[in-house]
């Protein structure tokens, strides 16, 4: 049974269109909060804001943005603001995944991984900042066991949400004295279409990948990193803040 900790609330989630940020996107809007939808599939994010409108008593939206253009992100919280009047809930959930050897890994890849998975959590978490300073509101980004460990294979992908976590750190020890909270969520495997889409490629060393494969045995379901995100957005963990919550079955552990 889950309880209506997040009434009233006015909740913006990016990468609500699938995985993750869809998961998220229902357990918060089941605790009663108001949504808005940001995806740059906004097909996607409308069919998310739709269900949830039906099965929910809460408002929901849907906005196409892209995560890895700041004015894209500058204009999204806009909208945001201007249809609910305030916000007190940010999850920067969309993201990408790309894998392979480090000598074939191309400028352009890198860029694309930094730009949508790091430098959208800038640009988002600065110009949502004010408004969640009168809010007394809270972020959670999501980063991820890559940003906590090495892994072989992800070098881009690592040293993105490595930084996601250095920017909840850094933004929660300035904002702490405002009220503002700032969190991120670390898993590890997920069953998500990130998963799926991205399988291991051939061309690497399994072996040395399996050795980090989550100790509890399986990948999370969305929802069990969907939980982990609504408990720090709600009062319950109005004590927590610049963490790095892992919820990996025991991945990081070595
Ligand atoms: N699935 C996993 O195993 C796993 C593990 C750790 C962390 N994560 C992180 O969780 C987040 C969600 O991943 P997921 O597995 O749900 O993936 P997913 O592919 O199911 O969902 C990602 C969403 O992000 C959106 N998106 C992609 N590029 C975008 C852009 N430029 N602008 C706006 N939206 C964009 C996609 O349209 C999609 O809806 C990502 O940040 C990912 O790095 C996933």
């Amino acid at each position: 049974m889950i309880g209506r900790r997040l009434e009233g609330k006015s909740a913006v989630i990016t990468g609500a269109a699938s995985g993750i940020g869809k998961a998220t996107s229902e357990r918060l809007g089941a605790e009663g909060a108001t949504l808005v939808l940001a995806d740059i599939n906004f097909d996607g994010a409308k069919i998310t804001a739709d269900e949830i409108a039906q099965k929910q008593n809460v408002k929901t939206m849907a906005i196409a943005f892209d995560a890895s253009d700041a004015n894209s992100c500058r204009s999204m919280i806009d909208e945001a603001i201007i249809a609910r009047g305030k916000l007190d809930i940010l999850c920067n959930i969309a993201g990408i995944m790309d894998w392979g050897p480090l000598a074939d890994f191309s400028d352009a890849r890198w860029e694309r991984m930094i730009n949508i998975n790091l430098s959208s959590v800038f640009y988002i978490c600065r110009h949502a900042i004010p408004h969640l300073v009168e809010s007394k509101g809270n972020i959670v980004n999501m980063s991820s066991a890559s940003g906590l460990m090495g892994l072989a294979y992800t070098t881009a992908y690592c040293a993105a949400k490595s930084g996601v976590i250095a920017i909840t750190k850094s933004l929660a020890v300035e904002y702490a004295s405002k009220g503002v909270r700032v969190n991120a969520v670390c898993p590890g495997g997920v069953k998500t279409p990130m998963t799926r889409d991205n399988p291991i490629p051939d061309d690497v060393d399994k072996e040395m990948l399996m050795r980090h494969w989550p100790k509890l045995g399986d990948m999370a379901e969305p929802e069990d990193v969907a939980a982990a995100v609504a408990y720090l957005a709600s009062r319950d963990a109005q004590q927590v803040t610049g963490i790095a919550l892992s919820v990996d079955g025991g991945q990081v552990l070595g």
